[in-house]
């Protein structure tokens, strides 16, 4: 018979002590909210279902989660069990295994989820509870285990005695259940506690009650179970995930020179022998190939790099650059543009919504937007395309093979025919047939020996 996996994660609540206008479990670590993250998670170990349970901010975290998960809805946050609750609808009476995970423990790692699934399963428990031991256990769930070392139920810090407050084993606040047994006992949950809420830890106890079979799988990487609640437990948990996730990209083989001041979002590809340098960013859907030079300084979003690419000091936003180009120092990538192979973009460059072809240079000093720049094309130090008018913005095309000569302007809507050349400090209007030179500047006058006297009235 096959055995049904459901997984709860809890998101309803406001996170009051996030002092935020955010919901908490939307707060990003290495740039992906804190619920991505564990539904990402669950999505790898292949549940059946995955139920959210939403109530403040309900519209921004479905928006986050999309379609892909089911969400019940918890109108008034009375407490951990009333939310798991809000899953009836869905869960209750199904037979198979329940995962709860709270939505704020962002560094929960599938190998984790799975050994305690697994420890759940091998010692046929009721419930069996995610803890770990910690040096600092204020603010947690605290363990309390009978003489012989069997779980007996699960205290909140704020109902501890001392006693209990002395003990460093913690919940997690993430569990296995047998599916059917756990909604029986959550309708047993009373709220007589410190805080008057439903705490879903009081299942334990509840079910130990019974002569259930509970179960903890302890677990001493620390770290996984650690619940977010406010800004300094978001910075740690970001300084903790940013460690592992630059510690996996070096066992991947790529080089980083100073992990301290590298900073990759969770979702970033890089390929083997590139370096990272210091102070880089890598956000959101960025992808780098093989053999390249990242950084120093370099910031990037969402931007396909190929293999070989060298980026020095430049900020790159939804792009792509292709093979052995290089980019900066001092560099501007808007969206939109596509940097070809073996392309050179320099010193001071800003490019916006812009394709380059392969072989091209725009090495210093220019402001290309809208544009189609060709292959095997020079454009000259303080090249700018006039691309608004004001009221639009308008296109510049420049042919293969040609070149801009310094400091024109192209006035856009204009095309540049393959093969021409515009003589420097021109300002093109109108466009350029191909293999014609354009010169639009006011001739030179040269006045024979005026200088002499000019220099002297001034003496
Ligand atoms: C909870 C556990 C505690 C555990 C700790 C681990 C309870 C009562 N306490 O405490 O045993 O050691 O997590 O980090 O379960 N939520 C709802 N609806 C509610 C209340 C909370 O959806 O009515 C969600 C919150 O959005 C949050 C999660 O449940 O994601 C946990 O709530 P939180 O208030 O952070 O609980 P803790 O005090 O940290
Ligand atoms: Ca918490």
């Amino acid at each position: 018979m096959q055995h049904h996996k459901y997984a709860v994660v809890l998101a309803a609540g406001q996170g009051t002590r996030m002092k935020s206008k955010l919901y908490k479990v939307l707060h990003p670590v290495c740039g992906k909210p804190m619920v991505q993250h564990i539904v990402h998670r669950l999505e790898a170990l292949a549940m059946d279902q995955i139920v959210v349970v939403v109530g403040h901010g309900a519209e921004q975290v479905k928006n986050q989660l999309g379609s892909s998960v089911d969400y019940a809805f918890q109108e008034k946050q009375l407490g951990t069990a009333h939310a798991v609750k809000m899953c009836s609808e869905q869960l209750r009476g199904k037979q198979g295994t329940t995962i709860v995970v709270t939505g704020d423990t962002p560094l929960i790692r599938e190998e984790t989820l799975h050994r305690l699934m697994t420890h759940h399963a091998e010692t046929q428990a009721a419930a069996t509870v995610l803890t770990t031991v910690l040096a600092d256990p204020t603010g947690y769930g605290r363990i309390v285990r009978n003489e012989q070392g069997h779980v007996e139920r699960i205290v909140e810090h704020k109902d501890t005695n001392e006693q209990e407050r002395a003990i460093g084993e913690i919940s997690t606040g993430i569990f296995c259940f047998d599916n059917q047994l756990l909604f029986a006992a959550l309708d047993q949950v009373n709220n007589n506690n410190a805080q008057g809420e439903y705490y879903l830890p009081d299942v334990i106890g509840i079910l130990k009650g019974q002569n259930q079979i509970i179960s903890a799988y302890l677990t001493e990487d620390v770290e996984d179970g650690m619940g977010v609640n406010d800004r300094v437990q978001l910075a740690y948990a970001e300084q903790i995930l940013r460690r592992r996730i630059n510690e996996g990209h070096m066992r991947n083989g790529v080089t980083i020179i100073d992990p301290h001041s590298t900073y990759i979002e969770s979702d970033v590809v890089i390929g083997p022998d590139t370096v990272i340098q210091p102070n880089t960013f890598l956000r959101g859907k960025t992808v780098i190939g093989s053999d390249c030079t990242i950084g120093p300084n370099a910031d990037l979003t969402d931007v396909q790099v190929e293999n070989g690419v060298s980026i020095q000091y430049s900020v790159i936003v939804k792009s792509t650059v292709r093979q052995v180009a290089s980019v900066g120092p001092f560099a501007y990538i808007r969206p939109g543009s596509d940097v070809g192979e073996h392309v050179k973009v320099g010193d001071f460059v800003e490019l916006k919504n812009t394709r380059i072809g392969n072989h091209s240079k725009v090495s210093h000093l220019s402001y290309l937007g809208d544009a189609e720049v060709g292959e095997h094309v020079n454009v000259g130090c303080g090249t700018i395309t006039v691309n608004y008018d004001g009221v639009k913005k308008h296109k510049t095309e420049i042919g293969d093979h040609s070149f801009i000569g310094c400091n024109s302007n192209l006035i856009a809507p204009v095309i540049i025919g393959e093969g021409s050349y515009v003589a420097a400090g021109s300002t093109i209007n109108r466009n350029v047939p191909d293999d014609a030179l354009a010169i639009a500047r006011v001739r030179q006058d040269n006045k024979e020996g005026y200088a002499k006297k000019l220099l002297r009235k001034e003496k």
